[in-house]
């Protein structure tokens, strides 16, 4: 692994996915028992698509070798974004994690908590929010801190469903909010910036070829004139952490 710092944060670069998505699981494993330990539990919010699949699997694997190396009694899981599809859909990133990490470790249900997507973009973006006030109850004004939010990069620059263009991007008292994406002809369900923004730290994981010249513009471009949705994600105090493999950074020099 090499490693650099940038204004966007630091840079750990792995020969490629999987060994990418166990360096994930470890920083996972990393900042759960660092907020356990700190205030005793651990919000952590997924991010969907296909890098983090290989994140949950390692996690399961981990469970079956070693029981007692990830404090899942003091972990809950929420979602960074949501498909508009019930948690069924194999669109789902409810389902993806489910199936692929929730049901394999013995994180309780009731610290499973799930964007009630089925109810529609609108009114699930409202329920979540009202559930995350329930659940962090901030001061006035304030905004919910999450111990670690996971984060993925597409070719087009979005993350979370933060998409280029999107009324979403505009969003700044909002913690939860519906965003229609035009190029998906699709509503989804995403955190906004201040939710990101006030993480305790942020890990974006990004692998493979396609995301190579998304990732340079997004790692090398000047925050004065951000180019995409990704780069404006950056923690007012938390810290900001991009594990990325070789093939997506092959253009970062
Ligand atoms: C989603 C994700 C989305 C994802 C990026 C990158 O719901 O699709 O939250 O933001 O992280 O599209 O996806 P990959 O890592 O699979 O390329």
């Amino acid at each position: 692994m090499r490693s650099f710092s940038l204004s966007a944060g630091e840079v750990r670069i792995y020969p490629e996915a999987g060994a990418l998505a166990r360096a994930a699981a470890d920083e996972f494993i990393r900042c759960a028992c660092e907020a356990i330990s700190a205030r005793k539990r651990f919000a952590v919010a997924l991010n969907g698509g296909t890098t983090p699949k290989g994140v949950y699997s390692a996690l399961a694997a981990d469970y079956q070798v070693d029981r007692n190396k990830v404090p899942w009694d003091g972990i809950h899981i929420f979602f960074g974004d949501e498909r508009s599809v019930p948690p069924t859909d194999a669109d789902s990133n409810f389902r993806l994690a489910r199936e692929t990490l929730l049901t394999k470790v013995p994180v309780r249900l009731g610290n499973i908590h799930r964007v009630r997507a089925e109810l529609g973009a609108r009114a699930a973006a409202a329920d979540y929010e009202r559930w995350l006030q329930s659940f962090f109850h901030p001061p006035q004004g304030k905004f919910p801190q999450f111990d670690l939010i996971m984060l993925g990069l597409g070719a087009d620059g979005h993350t979370a469903s933060l998409f280029p263009e999107t009324e979403a991007l505009k969003e700044q008292a909002r913690w939860v909010c519906p965003n229609w994406v035009p190029s998906l002809k699709t509503h989804r369900i995403t955190f906004t910036y201040p939710v990101l923004n006030n993480a305790v730290q942020v890990m974006f994981m990004v692998a493979g070829q396609s995301k190579a010249e998304i990732l340079r513009r997004v790692l090398h471009a000047r925050p004065a004139d951000p180019v995409c949705p990704a780069q404006f994600v950056r923690p007012t105090s938390g810290k900001m952490l991009w594990l990325v493999d070789e093939a997506a950074a092959s253009l970062l020099g």
